[in-house]
């Protein structure tokens, strides 16, 4: 390849822009020309696509967001769609694109690799619910977040004596839950992965305040239902009120933590590479500190393992 783009797709992460950074830094590095679309596969049918130089990626790499803005684009979804977002690559002979997002995102860039452009995905979500890596840019800072608010939540509970039901993102995965479960010392975590026993919660909850025990907090994944129900379901089965914390969208914003930025920073890098070496249809990760590159079918097909020792261990020190 001699010239790439780059884009954002799907929900923003914290992370993006440094690996932004490392694309396009990369690529000016190797002597290619690169390109940045505006709002994702979005911005390829619209042809939002700008020339970008060293200076363009500058004082990014601490911010959350994603300079190249994104979204969520249904028209791309179509044969038609995905014809005219290659065109407009081609174009301006460009033959090369890395694709940062989540699992919709990486649909996308499969289709435009059998379209014949060169196209690498990154995982960009704070969800960590792409299989073929440990880790996803973003998960890191999304559960040091939410750590920090348990903390918080901590401090008045305990002064109370009350419980605390907190709602997590995640959609369908249950690791932001499981991590910052387990990093905050939670007495129930409630996931997708596992089935759940709210009658044991609620009697554990109860046996817990009788032996001592000033205050309980239950992380609910957004994939298992509201927090509200949850607290509902508590309180009709032992009469304790927990008070129900949703953190929504603050969980994706705000500065990215230094793994999120070193991950970010060597998957740019990478995906960089794998175009140079003429590598395409591939989604880029991290498995046991290494890099890799798996075919982008292989991963949308498959559902991310969940982490079951965790868990078992998280309800084993939390009683
Ligand atoms: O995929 C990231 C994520 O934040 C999920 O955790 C959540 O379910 C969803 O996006 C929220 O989507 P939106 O930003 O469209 O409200």
């Amino acid at each position: 390849v001699k010239s790439i783009a780059v884009l954002t797709s799907g929900g923003d992460s914290q992370g993006m822009n440094a690996a932004v950074r490392a694309v396009v830094r990369s690529a000016l590095f190797h002597g290619l020309e690169v390109y940045a679309v505006q709002r994702g596969y979005q911005g390829l049918i619209k042809d939002d696509i700008r020339p970008m130089d060293l200076r363009s990626v500058g004082d990014i790499i601490q911010r959350g967001g994603t300079i190249l803005q994104t979204a969520r684009c249904k028209e791309f979804l179509t044969p038609e769609g995905q014809q005219l977002g290659a065109e407009n690559l081609r174009k301006r002979g460009i033959d090369g694109l890395v694709v940062i997002g989540g699992d919709g995102s990486y649909q996308g860039a499969n289709k435009l690799s059998k379209l014949g452009i060169r196209t690498m995905g990154l995982p960009g979500t704070i969800d960590n619910d792409i299989p073929f890596t440990d880790y996803t840019i973003g998960f890191d800072t999304a559960v040091s977040i939410v750590v920090d608010a348990i903390n918080k939540l901590r401090d008045t509970m305990t002064s109370h004596e009350r419980s605390s039901v907190v709602e997590v993102m995640g959609r369908h995965c249950g690791d932001i839950a499981l991590f910052a479960g387990l990093a905050s010392g939670a007495e129930a975590i409630l996931v997708p992965e596992v089935p759940y026993d709210l009658d044991d919660v609620a009697a554990r909850m109860s046996d817990n305040f009788q032996h001592g025990k000033r205050h309980s907090i239950i992380v609910v994944a957004e994939g298992v239902g509201s927090g509200e129900d949850i607290s509902r379901q508590i309180t009709e089965r032992n009469g304790i009120e927990p008070r129900v914390t949703v953190l929504g969208h603050i969980q994706r914003g705000g500065s990215p933590t230094h793994n999120d930025r070193i991950l970010a920073s060597r998957l740019g890098d990478f995906a960089v590479r794998q175009l140079m070496a003429g590598d395409s249809g591939k989604a880029l990760g991290i498995v046991n500190g290494e890099l890799v590159a798996t075919d982008i079918d292989k991963v949308v097909n498959t559902k991310k393992p969940f982490n079951r020792e965790m868990y078992d261990l998280a309800l084993r020190l939390s009683q």
